[in-house]
């Protein structure tokens, strides 16, 4: 048998072996038997030494070729086997979508986060915008804009933590009433804004006072406004917050921005006013403060008090949620304590 015949018989019987391997291990045995050093093509190669000189070149350039088309028969069959094996992984991991999921706990809006939203819509919805202000305030916007000059009593009320002389943490939202004033631009039209967040106090905390809580300023100022715009306001808001049933009654008081000054109380939402422990038995539960604003604050953020007035209000949410929810401690919406929390999970 000639070379020749040698490597075709070789080609056609390795091509068949290929082709029946089932497995890349003895796929790459027979690689290195066939193709390697030792292997039978290098064998022939090898051979052509004593070959005529005239038929070195076309036995050579045959070899070449059967090594090359034994190379790529097992490269074909090499990427079989591999699909094959990637297709029966896949078969063995195919996935029930069908099968319930692990279940991601879900947090839901502080409660007294959920309490501002809920007045921040309600007062968006009667064309309010909502105003975001600094904690750390001036001592300028906290007090002197609002009438509160450096040696007025009402500043012993509202004892702070100051940063420097000048700078403070707030005390009141009432402090973005007066930024959002100066800015006004009348020509524009109205001013009608809420600023809700947080404020601090110089305080020993306990069930009912932290040294930090949150309010909700509220500012009207226009040509024509008056305390009947107020009251209208105060009861959309009462009976947004307690029930559509709920009255208010205004009392006089004290507020060096506002004249007159009123205290607010509604209607028990417990006891629906005859007295109950709720209402300690009075029927009507303080709420907020307000009044009309006082000429000297808008002469400070320089709007002619001539021209222009309004009114003011201060809600306290964390009060409004102890009411609404019954919460006897103030406390219990900064301790972060989950069972707590949970309590006021929303959907969504
Ligand atoms: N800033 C007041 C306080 O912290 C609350 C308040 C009362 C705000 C009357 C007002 C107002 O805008 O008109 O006690």
């Amino acid at each position: 048998m000639d070379l020749q015949d040698k490597l075709l018989a070789l080609l056609s019987e390795n091509q068949k072996k290929i082709e029946d391997t089932s497995e890349l291990a003895d796929l790459d045995k027979i690689r290195v038997n066939l193709l390697g050093k030792k292997g039978p093509i290098t064998e022939v190669l090898r051979g052509m030494k004593n070959l005529e000189a005239s038929e070195r070149p076309k036995v050579g350039s045959f070899a070449n070729k059967v090594r090359d088309d034994l190379q790529a028969a097992i490269d074909a069959r090499r990427g079989d086997l591999r699909a094959d094996a990637i297709n029966r992984k896949l078969e063995k991991e195919t996935v029930d979508v069908t099968l319930p999921g692990t279940p991601t706990r879900v947090g839901t809006p502080h409660i007294l986060q959920q309490v501002i939203d809920d007045l921040s819509d309600l007062f968006l919805g009667m064309g309010y915008q909502i105003v975001d202000s600094y904690e750390v305030e001036e001592d300028h916007y906290n007090f002197e804009m609002l009438n509160i000059p450096a040696d007025h009593p009402a500043r012993d009320m509202q004892d702070t933590f100051y940063i420097t002389k000048e700078l403070l943490m707030r005390t009141q939202t009432s402090a973005a009433q007066a930024r959002t004033l100066e800015r006004h631009d009348f020509s524009k039209g109205p001013l009608k804004m809420v600023s809700p967040g947080r404020v601090y106090r110089r305080d020993t905390d306990d069930a009912t006072h932290s040294h930090q809580f949150h309010q909700m300023e509220g500012l009207v100022i226009d040509k024509h406004t008056t305390m009947a715009d107020l009251k209208g306001t105060l009861l959309a808001m009462a009976q947004h917050v307690f029930g559509a049933e709920r009255k208010i009654r205004l009392r006089p008081s004290y507020f060096p921005f506002t004249e007159p000054s009123v205290e607010v109380d509604v209607s028990c939402f417990r006891c629906g006013g005859k007295g109950c422990a709720v209402c300690k038995y009075s029927g009507w539960i303080e709420v907020l403060g307000a009044g009309m604003v006082h000429p000297n604050v808008l002469t400070a953020a320089g709007v002619d008090p001539e021209v222009y007035g309004g009114f003011a209000f201060g809600v306290g949410p964390d009060r409004l949620a102890m009411l609404k929810y019954g919460v006897d401690d103030i406390r219990s919406f900064y301790t972060d304590d989950v069972r707590f929390l949970e309590q006021f999970h929303t959907e969504g």
